[in-house]
């Protein structure tokens, strides 16, 4: 262990404005390390997580970096009755896509009525009602990140991989610029922080990366490398071409060359890493296909689009999504 800053437990005063994090999985953590322990101007006593308990506790956290130094935090989970809730001014929504509105709706009232969100998930969907649950003065904010982070164990993250994080705008009031402006703290060579206007352009492009890697790594047990394999070239082709149409439907014109080349170069940056699917199937938990490849059926369907393609992996994966179809040692 090379550094060592064990951070007080939190001394939030009534009127202090919160950051939250809801979801402590391995994105989670890394946002908390990042806006914390590894911010340029650590700010550690006004960021937390929230819970799923009623009652709040402290947690000792473990962040190892890219240099292999550990971080150690205490960090504060906020229960679900605890009143602080309604300090929370921003508020990063890290659950898998889909748990986003089981977590987030019934949050929403405990929330500052001027709470921003910002959903950072694989896929789409959840935007649609989370943004008609919220209140007036609750803006919402989406987002995805190519950071990765591997979970050692339940309360120690490692920083995998570097990548860029994109934001943008998508309802209600803008995020305020102070708190735009923590979140820009964040940004370094190697994991830039990019704003988008409009940001559903930015999305449907991260769409196409998941579309084509998260499902053959799963339905093929593989390292994300092995698809830049010629036997891939054709499917991949295919599950692009029909994500291109559903899109167009949609307002958003992408180019197939170039999002073609984006999807191969995340293959090859990515080569050695197991995709969220692969290990979501690898451990028998549910997985975000519904959001991903599912959501491209979803719209095509509402424009009357064929997409054999991307419905064929929705029912496969949905056939697969059962424990232990996939040896979970391989991910080690
Ligand atoms: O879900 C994932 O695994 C990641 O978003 C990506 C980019 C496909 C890399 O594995």
């Amino acid at each position: 262990m090379v550094k060592t800053s064990l951070l007080p437990p939190s001394s939030t005063h009534d009127s202090h404005r919160l950051i939250a994090i809801l979801g402590a999985g391995a994105i989670g953590q890394l946002m908390y390390h990042k806006l914390t322990v590894c911010s340029p101007t650590p700010e550690v006593d006004d960021v937390m997580f929230i819970g799923r308990d009623k009652q709040t506790r402290q947690q000792k956290l473990d962040f190892i970096n890219d240099k292999q130094q550990c971080h150690k935090a205490l960090a504060t989970i906020l229960g679900t009755e605890d009143n602080r809730l309604a300090q929370v001014e921003l508020l990063l929504v890290c659950v898998k896509a889909y748990q986003v509105e089981l977590a987030l709706i019934p949050l929403l009232t405990k929330l500052s009525p001027q709470c921003h969100i910002v959903l950072l998930h694989n896929g789409l969907g959840p935007h649609f009602s989370v943004a008609a649950a919220l209140a007036k003065h609750q803006g919402l904010t989406l987002g995805t990140t190519s950071q990765a982070a591997l979970k050692q164990n339940q309360w120690q993250v490692k920083h995998s991989g570097f990548g860029v994080t994109q934001l943008g705008h998508f309802s209600g009031p803008l995020m305020p610029t102070a708190l735009k402006m923590r979140l820009n703290n964040l940004h370094s060579d190697h994991q830039p922080i990019e704003w988008h206007q409009p940001v559903l352009p930015v999305l449907w492009q991260k769409l196409a990366i998941n579309a084509v890697i998260n499902p053959l790594t799963a339905l093929n047990q593989c390292a994300n490398g092995q698809l830049a394999a010629t036997q891939y070239q054709a499917q991949i082709a295919a599950i692009i071409g029909e994500l291109v149409q559903v899109a167009q439907c949609d307002g958003i014109n992408l180019d197939k060359a170039a999002l073609s080349a984006r999807v191969y170069q995340v293959i090859a940056l990515t080569s050695a890493n197991f995709s969220s699917m692969y290990q979501d199937v690898a451990h028998g938990r549910p997985t975000e296909i519904h959001e991903i490849n599912g959501y491209i059926c979803q719209q095509a369907k509402a424009h009357q689009l064929d997409v054999p393609q991307n419905q064929a992996l929705l029912e496969r994966v949905l056939r697969l999504s059962k424990p232990n179809n996939i040896n979970s040692t391989s991910l080690k």
